[in-house]
């Protein structure tokens, strides 16, 4: 049995819903022929797709990055605007493709607003300057009678788009970027980059371009930029053919979490900071199985159980992690893929889901005790080198809770990772009591796979029910391999 102690008194957090954050970029079909597909009788008068549009709107993201990732390093954004006919094609040099254009900074602003989602646009680095960066800033924020403002305006939007989300270049570090560079030239070119769009608008977030939080990049970076910048940018992503790495490599992000705030704080105290960074973990996900141009990845329901468990992680750290953006969202190791005749989705989708839908204001204290598991070392079977053996023993149920602010509404995400056993869990709260019966989602894999749209995308199995729980104790039976999300109303003892 596994007793999970919730105490909603103790906020560990307010959780930013962007931390429910997307990312789409240029890469493969995530957005011609995945999101956006002009032509398609699925797609509206702008070419937007209205079946993927309805799948990511449920996902109720809070922010959406964009262009890239490795592509936006070679993207010159004045290509996209104007008439469509007229708009250049251009050699893509991340990922070896022609990008035509068609889709845009106007089509990508108005994909946000149609999903009700604030835009993070991530600048080019690479082969971009300063002076076309600034641009971009003024052409989707100006609003004085300026020329690159004047440019939108003639493009039919009067109005400001007042994007806040401003990331400073992508994987700056690696030599698969176009433009690399090391460290310190990063911190000399980033440091100019946020004094001049600060100084062109105030209300910018910047993004610094961290690694993976440990390393000595990181603490470079942090140590430059930290005075200048709103949050500082992570990447992971895990996965293995081998069960147990690829449910437990996703407590890899509680140890970069851990040492990219101890950096943090460390120059935040030597320099006396007023403002410190915190970090956006603005690329996250399983994928280790597809290397080419397109990284069309098939999920099975493991990789939704490690899902659910970075979302655990996320929920957990939420005072430290402001932002974070499920890499990718169509197509291209995505919860969302697309034929010409229909969106689907795969098993990733549903923990997203579950998730964004049951969070409540505040992360709040969880304790959990029960069995553990202890990997001899986890990481030996995987594409990546992240090491967890050090970090365990792992609770087999791992688990996080959200409180409303006035505590009358609690609710619990729960993984029970036991490949073949279910598990007996005792939700207890402290100091209060559940208010009449609890709403309990089960998603475990698919049990009878039946006629499949896409042949190899493989579906799941959602078990909704109420449950009632006995004062301030819920006792549920947790299925093998499964995630289980639990909503409540709480009342005083
Ligand atoms: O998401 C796929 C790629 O992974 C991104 O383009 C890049 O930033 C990362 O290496
Ligand atoms: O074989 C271990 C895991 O069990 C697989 O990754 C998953 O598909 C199954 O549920």
């Amino acid at each position: 049995m596994t007793r999970i102690a919730v105490d909603p008194a103790r906020c560990v957090g307010t959780l930013d819903r962007n931390v429910f954050g997307g990312f789409v970029e240029h890469l493969g079909r995530c957005i011609y022929g995945g999101l956006y597909d002009e032509g398609s009788p699925l797609a509206d008068e702008r070419g937007f797709r209205r079946d993927v549009l309805g799948l990511l709107r449920e996902l109720r993201m809070g922010v959406l990055r964009w262009p890239g990732g490795n592509f936006v390093s070679n993207y010159h954004w004045a290509d996209g605007i104007g008439p469509k006919d007229a708009r250049p094609a251009r050699p893509e040099l991340a990922w070896g493709a022609v990008e035509s254009n068609r889709f845009g900074t106007d089509e990508f602003l108005a994909y946000c607003a149609e999903l009700g989602t604030d835009p993070y646009i991530c600048l080019n680095m690479g082969t971009g300057t300063l002076e076309e960066a600034l641009a971009w800033v003024e052409y989707c924020n100006g609003a004085a009678a300026t020329a690159w403002a004047r440019r939108r305006r003639e493009n039919g939007r009067e109005e400001p788009y007042r994007v806040r989300y401003w990331g400073l270049g992508n994987e700056m570090y690696g030599d698969w970027q176009v433009g690399a560079l090391s460290a310190e030239e990063y911190v000399r070119e980033a440091t100019r980059w946020a004094r001049a769009i600060k100084m062109l608008d105030p209300d910018a977030v910047l993004v610094s371009c961290g690694m993976n939080g440990w390393n000595d990049w990181d603490r470079v970076v942090i140590d430059g930029l930290a005075p200048l910048v709103d949050l500082h940018s992570l990447h992971i992503y895990t996965g293995s053919d081998d069960y147990w790495t690829n449910v437990l490599q996703p407590h890899q992000a509680e140890r970069a979490i851990r040492c990219a705030r101890a950096l943090i704080e460390r120059v935040a105290y030597v320099k006396r900071l007023a403002r410190s960074p915190r970090i956006a973990y603005d690329e996250w996900n399983v994928w280790f199985r597809t290397d080419d141009g397109k990284l069309e990845e098939r999920y099975n329901f493991s990789d939704a159980l490690a899902v659910a468990t970075y979302l655990n992680i996320f929920v957990r750290n939420c005072a430290w992690v402001r932002m974070a953006n499920l890499a990718q969202m169509v197509n291209a190791i995505a919860p969302v893929v697309t034929t010409s005749a229909a969106a689907v989705t795969q098993p990733i989708y549903y923990p997203v889901l579950l998730h964004a839908r049951a969070a409540l204001e505040n992360a709040v204290d969880v304790h959990v005790d029960g069995p553990t598991v202890s990997p001899l070392e986890s990481g030996h079977h995987s594409r990546w080198p992240h090491r967890v053996g050090d970090l365990g023993p792992f609770g087999l149920v791992d688990a996080a809770a959200t409180a409303s602010a006035d505590r009358r509404r609690v609710a619990v995400t729960l993984v029970n990772r036991s490949p073949d056993h279910p598990e007996t869990a005792e939700i207890v709260l402290r100091d209060l009591a559940f208010d009449g019966a609890a709403e309990v989602r089960g998603l475990t894999a698919e049990r009878d796979p039946g006629a499949r749209e896409i042949a190899d995308v493989q579906g799941v199995h959602l078990a909704e029910g109420a449950e009632k729980p006995n004062g301030p104790v819920l006792t549920l039976t947790l299925p093998p391999q499964s995630f289980t999300v639990v909503e409540a109303a709480a009342t005083g003892l």
